[in-house]
């Protein structure tokens, strides 16, 4: 199988990337249509039993699907795209990670349901990644990570491997207990993770309690990417950066990948995912595996804080953007701090339907929500996604009336100072 990610423009973008496009018309529907809604302007994720191959002549390369040859002319150099990752990576991190991380459980409330605004039919499926090993979904990434370096230094296999990344939260803790959990008699796995001076000491305590080592840094990004650079230099250990390293996207894709499973075992189908975003290692493995499995009938929308809109003001302006130097850059939502970078910039731009923003006032309030009626420990980053989930413009743009009932909510984490978190509840009045 091969996933290839086809941007579909019109049923005449299709008729140009057929071999002849008065024969193959018919055919191109068949194939084509049954993946996506071709009448309307879209990213269409195709994962068929095909094939690539180069011509010379007047096509850049064939498609080979089915036994049908579709040849992708030179003039739509728009259609093909490609990217760090495909789903077949995610199906194979899937295989790496299952059993050691924890295939988390989806939870409903019908009292969360009826509080969206003007919908009366709305079900929300959570996916409760605060439950997740070391409370974030970061954990299935890191593993993929480590394992994979393991896989690809199999013969012979090392006796050692050095692992260091810059992370002052979650994919800190999540890296560090993947190296200990992928240590055994014959391969010793060592963390090095760079962190900020500032980081909260309970912060430090988790990741030195899973064996790994700690060195701080100054508190800006370029004191923490120099320090990971000379490590890397001095020892020779693999970086394994939050959310630009192929392995960790693919990694965080197996959260929908498990979520799509279990609303079918639900009896339902997804027609909408809210997933939060900060450097987009969680949005795009999961666009890419979403859009594999439900093609674009399903609609994902991302969701950020407002005063760390990078992703939103990017999507809008077609162009990677990183954060207005005039924005606070202190939301609540401590983990979606991070900026969108080469190799997740282009799955948001492409394959994402939409990015909604939320005040830190509405994070709290949904946060608060959630401790109360599904009784989920969720940090605010999470509370990102449900706010989103609730608030007006997803309601009015996403409503029964666009056939949008059943939407699933991602729960990214759990770490969170809760007497800092309520103290700020109590603050606004909540
Ligand atoms: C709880 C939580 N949610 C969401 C994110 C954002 O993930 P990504 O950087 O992959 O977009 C992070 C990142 O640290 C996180 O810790």
């Amino acid at each position: 199988m091969h996933s290839v990610p086809l941007l579909v423009e019109s049923i005449e973008s299709i008729n140009q990337i057929t071999n002849n496009p008065t024969d193959d018309d018919d055919r191109a529907r068949t194939y084509f249509g049954s993946f996506c809604d071709i009448r309307s302007s879209s990213t269409m994720f195709l994962d068929v039993d095909c094939s690539i191959s180069s011509s010379p002549i007047t096509t850049s390369c064939y498609l080979d699907v089915e036994g049908y040859r579709f040849a992708m002319m030179e003039t739509t150099s728009n259609v093909e795209r490609t990217y760090c990752i495909t789903f077949k990576d995610v199906e194979a991190a899937a295989g790496r990670i299952e059993g050691t991380a924890y295939r988390t459980p989806v939870l409903t409330s019908s009292s969360i349901n009826s509080k969206a605004p003007g919908i009366d039919d709305r079900q929300f499926f959570f996916k409760s990644e605060a439950m997740q090993r070391t409370g974030s979904f970061k954990f299935r990434g890191a593993l993929n990570a480590i394992r994979s370096i393991l896989e690809s230094q199999q013969n012979p296999a090392p006796s050692s491997l050095s692992v260091v990344t810059h992370s002052s939260g979650n994919h800190a803790q999540a890296l560090a207990l993947a190296a200990k959990l992928s240590s055994n008699t014959k391969t010793k796995v060592h963390a090095t993770i760079v962190m900020p001076q500032n980081t909260p000491l309970v912060k430090k305590n988790a990741v030195q309690a899973f064996g790994a080592d700690i060195v701080m840094v100054e508190s800006t990004n370029e004191a923490r990417e120099e320090e990971a650079d000379r490590i890397v230099a001095e020892t020779g250990a693999t970086f394994v950066h939050p959310s630009e390293d192929p392995r960790v996207i693919a990694g965080q894709g197996t959260v929908c990948l498990e979520l799509v499973q279990q609303v079918k075992e639900m009896g339902a189908e997804l027609d909408a995912v809210i997933i939060p975003v900060g450097g987009g290692g969680l949005a795009s493995g999961n666009l890419v595996a979403l859009r594999a499995l439900l093609g674009t009938r399903v609609k994902i929308v991302l969701a950020e804080p407002a005063v760390l809109d990078d992703a939103k003001r990017s999507f809008e302006a077609k162009e990677l953007l990183k954060h207005a130097s005039d924005n606070m850059l202190d939301s609540v939502a401590d983990g979606l701090k991070t900026t969108l970078g080469p190799n997740t910039w282009p799955i948001v731009r492409d394959l994402a339907d939409d990015i909604f923003i939320v005040t830190e006032n509405e994070i709290l309030q949904a946060t608060k929500l959630v401790w109360e009626r599904l009784k989920v420990c969720i940090e605010p980053s999470a509370g990102v996604g449900v706010a989103v989930a609730l608030s007006e413009e997803f309601s009015q743009k996403y409503s029964s009336n666009q056939g949008i009932r059943n939407v699933g909510v991602i729960l990214c984490g759990g770490n969170v100072d809760v007497l800092k978190i309520a103290t700020r509840m109590q603050a606004i009045g909540l």
